[in-house]
This record gives structure tokens, sequence and C-alpha cells, in this order.
């Protein structure tokens, strides 16, 4: 194959910027942004980069010698990349890279956005008013000044819903085994715990908090590391977060949670099901996006027109870094 000549499919929605960037390119693109799983697998036979939001799974199947045999780079445009199967990937040589930047201001502000509309009620007061109806006493909210949120994971994400939490006059408590107590220090934030485990740090943050954010990537060391146990040590007065990763907060635990009144509510972006389906018998992420005590999002931390240009750009710079041969730019 010409060297200067690969196919790269897209199979999902991506930012114009980046896209510009490939047609301006010697390769092939193929701009399929509703593509089906199905679809994909009979597609991709002839494509050497594929370029992937959240919606696409590339599980060991798509990546069999049969079904992607000429495929050498798999680009996320987002942090997370736990909708691809990295060792399988690996063990054939392709690269995948990400885009770990490019969102951290998104993911961040909707957190905040969020944290705000549960303490207010925006959600449902919305809703009535779309509805025609005047609830003013019903929607009583609660302030964020001077309550405590809990952060746990303190990447790049973690740190700025730290530094924007601070600036509405929270205190906030940390809970990341890498962090560096000085770095956390100079944001505001009070690290809690201290072994390795974190699993004591845990303990304390959860009995102390007014609202709870959680900022990891899901893995098997977060995944429900948020279930009944734990959100039964929170006040149930207060309030959780995820813009992270659907798993994080086992979904029955939580849902449990707001039935029971172990909490008071909670604000969702991300689901174990996604897209979450509503028709059929509802799963639980359904029926947690419903609930009256939580406002739901539908996995629109990093969708906004300015973080999209930013990963667009980023990950296709890497992908024609790549089939020139050269190595990517960002880790
Ligand atoms: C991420 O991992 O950065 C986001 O989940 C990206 C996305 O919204 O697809």
């Amino acid at each position: 194959h010409s060297a200067s000549s690969f196919k790269i499919l897209i199979p999902e929605p991506l930012s114009e910027e980046g896209l510009t960037l490939l047609q301006s390119s010697s390769h092939e693109v193929t701009y399929h942004p509703k593509t089906t799983p199905d679809t994909l697998a009979s597609l991709l036979p002839s494509y050497h980069a594929l370029i992937i939001r959240s919606e696409t799974k590339v599980t060991s199947a798509i990546l069999s010698p049969d079904v992607s045999p000429n495929l050498r780079v798999i680009a996320r445009a987002g942090v997370g990349v736990d909708n691809i199967d990295v060792e399988a990937a690996t063990k054939r040589g392709i690269i995948v890279v990400n885009s770990p930047h490019g969102n951290i201001a998104a993911a961040a502000e909707h957190t905040l956005a969020l944290l705000l509309a549960l303490a207010r009620n925006i959600g449902r007061a919305d809703t009535g008013m779309k509805q025609g109806r005047w609830e003013r006493s019903k929607l009583v909210g609660v302030e964020v000044g001077g309550k405590t949120l809990g952060i746990i994971g303190l990447g790049k994400v973690g740190m700025k819903v730290a530094r924007m939490a601070t600036g509405l006059g929270m205190k906030v408590l940390g809970l990341d085994p890498y962090a560096s107590p000085e770095i956390a220090r100079s944001a505001g934030v009070k690290l809690v715990g201290g072994g390795k485990d974190g699993k004591g740090g845990l303990e304390e943050l959860l009995k102390a908090v007014d609202f709870l954010t959680v900022h990891t990537p899901l893995l098997a060391s977060t995944a429900d590391m948020i279930g009944e146990k734990e959100l039964k040590l929170m006040k149930n007065t207060a309030r959780v977060l995820n813009v992270a990763r659907g798993g994080v907060y086992n979904e029955g635990a939580l849902l449990k949670a707001l039935e029971e009144g172990w909490i008071a509510g909670a604000g969702i972006d991300v689901y174990t099901q996604e897209p979450v389906k509503f028709d059929v018998e509802e799963s639980t992420a359904a029926r947690l996006a419903r609930h009256p005590k939580v406002v739901a999002t539908p996995h629109l931390g990093a969708s906004t027109v300015e973080a999209q240009e930013n990963v667009s750009i980023d990950v296709c710079t890497q992908v024609l870094e790549i089939l020139k041969g050269g190595m990517p730019t960002a880790a």
C-alpha cells in the first residue's frame, strides 16, 4: 500500500475542524456519523484508521484480524478508552490514542452545572413551568456556599472542579491515592486518607460531605466503588454527582438510596447502558434517569462546541502523524 494514502473511517459525529484536516490530506476519509455496530464490522476490513467517540464499542471481535485486517490506529476523541479493548489492539500492534486535554473544562463545567441544578431543583422547576405549573413553594433549594464537596479522583477534571467549587465558597475534601498534597493544598483541597488503598479516607469523606463527585476512569478498582455500604454512610441530605463513567456508582444501590432516602438527590450524566433505552423493560439506568430526585443529562460532559473542536483537531492530527509513520504527539 502506498504510504501516502490510507483509509480513515469515522463512524460517529466529529467536529468539522479535524475533518477538514483529514480531508486536506492524501487519505481517503469516510464520515458516517451514524454507523451501527453491524455496519462497522462490515466496513472495517479495508480501513487503516478508526476515529471514534463514546458510542462505538471496539471489542475483541471487532479487533479480530478478519474484521479489521488493515487497522493500524484507533483514535478516541475523548479521554476515556474504556470502549476500546486496548489489550486486544496492542496484541495486534494497533496503536490506540486519545485526547486527554480538550475535554477538561467542559467536563468540569458540566459537573458544576449539575451541582447547582441539583441544589436549586432546576430540572423539576423547568419541567413544571413547561407544563404550566408555578411550583414556587415546593421547590425550595439549598445553598452550596459553605457546604462540603467531596471529590474522588483529583486528576485534571477533579482539580478543575475543586478550584471552581472553592470559588463558590465550598469546602473541598479530596481522595486520590496518587494526588500530591502540595498541589491539592494549593487548590484549596484537604486530602483525606493517606493509605495507598485510600479506604480509610473514603469512609471519612463519605460521612463528611454534602455533595460528592467522582472523577475517576472506569477500572476494575473504581467499578461499583460507591455501593450500598458507601451510600449508607452519607448524610441523608447529601447529593451525589457522576460526570465520569456509569458504573462508578452501583446503579441499583443508587436507585435504592434515592428511593429509601439515604441521600437526597443525584446529578447523573453517564450510565452503565448508553444510550439509555427508555422503551421495553426499563433498565436501572432508565429508572435513575426518570427519577424525580435525579437531574439527568445524556452524556453531555464533553459536549461543548469548544471541547469537540479541541478533541477533533487533536485526534485527527495524531492520526495523520501515525499514518505518516511518526509517533503520536499526545500521551
Ligand atoms: C471522554 O471520555 O472524554 C468523554 O466521555 C467523551 C465523549 O463525550 O464521548
